[in-house]
C-alpha cells in the first residue's frame, strides 16, 4: 500500500470509530494536513449527524465549508465531543510531535476543548523515541533570535522555516537534533521561553487513541 493509501485507510477509520459518539448537535474538532484533509472528505458522507466542526486551522476550515460543514468559532463552543488529526511523530505513550503544517498552536487549542483526540496516521510515523522529525515552535517574530538561542541551549539545532506565516501571524522554528526521552519536561520547557507561543509536542496531553495504518491494517492503539 502507497502512503496515501494508509493515510486515506485510517482517515475511513476515523469515520468509522467517532459516528457512534455523534449526535445531531455534537461539535467534533478537525485537524491539518494530508491526513486530516483525507478525513474531512469522508466525513462528508456523515454531514447530517452532526451539527458542525471547529478547526484548527484556515485551510481546512475553507474545505469543511466546501463540503458544506458548517465551521464555528472555537470561542463559541465549549466542548468538543471528539478532535481528530494527524501527527507527524507518535511513541507508545501516543506523545506527538505535530507542527508540519504550521497549525500547532490551533491544533493544541482544539486539542484543549476536547473530550477525546483520535490520532490517525500511516505507519512512518511510528517512533520509538521522539525527535526524528525537526520539533516545530511557534515564535512571535520579534523573539526569533533570541528563542533560538535559548533552543540550542536545550541542545537542539534550530532552523527558521523561510516563507511560512502561522495562521497567527508569527513565524517557525525547527528544532532538529532532539532526542526526545522527556517529553513532558520539554514540552514544559520550550514553553516556558518567552516569545515562544506554543511547541508542537503533545506529550502533557496526548492523543487519546491511534489509528495507525499499516500493511495489516489499521491497527487501534491506547496508551501505554
Ligand atoms: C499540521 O500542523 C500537523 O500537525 C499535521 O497534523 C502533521 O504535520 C501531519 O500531517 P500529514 O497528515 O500531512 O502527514
Amino acid at each position: 500500500m502507497t502512503q496515501d493509501e494508509l493515510k486515506k485507510a485510517v482517515a475511513r477509520a476515523a469515520v468509522e470509530y467517532i459516528t457512534p459518539k455523534l449526535f445531531n448537535d455534537s461539535i467534533i474538532g478537525v485537524g491539518t494536513g494530508s491526513t486530516a484533509n483525507f478525513f474531512i472528505d469522508y466525513l462528508a458522507d456523515i454531514k447530517t449527524r452532526f451539527a458542525g466542526a471547529v478547526a484548527s486551522s484556515d485551510a481546512s476550515a475553507e474545505r469543511l465549508k466546501k463540503l458544506g460543514i458548517d465551521v464555528l468559532d472555537c470561542n463559541s463552543v465549549s466542548e468538543l465531543v471528539v478532535y481528530v488529526d494527524g501527527a507527524d511523530e507518535s511513541n507508545a505513550y501516543l506523545h506527538l510531535i505535530k507542527g508540519g503544517g504550521a497549525a500547532l498552536t490551533r491544533e493544541k487549542i482544539v486539542r484543549a476543548i476536547s473530550k477525546e483526540f483520535v490520532c490517525i496516521a500511516d505507519g512512518s510515523k511510528w517512533v520509538d523515541v521522539l525527535g526524528k522529525f525537526p520539533l516545530p515552535v511557534e515564535v512571535i517574530p520579534m523573539a526569533r533570535s533570541y528563542v533560538a538561542r535559548e533552543l540550542v541551549k536545550l541542545g537542539g539545532a534550530p532552523v527558521y522555516r523561510e516563507g511560512v506565516v502561522t495562521d497567527n501571524g508569527n513565524v517557525i522554528l525547527d528544532v532538529h537534533n532532539l532526542q526526545i526521552i522527556d517529553p513532558v519536561g520539554l514540552e514544559n520547557a520550550i514553553n516556558q521561553i518567552t516569545g515562544v507561543v506554543t511547541n508542537g509536542l503533545f506529550a502533557a496531553k496526548p492523543a487519546d487513541v491511534l489509528l495507525l495504518g499499516t500493511a495489516d491494517g489499521v491497527k487501534t492503539i491506547k496508551a501505554l
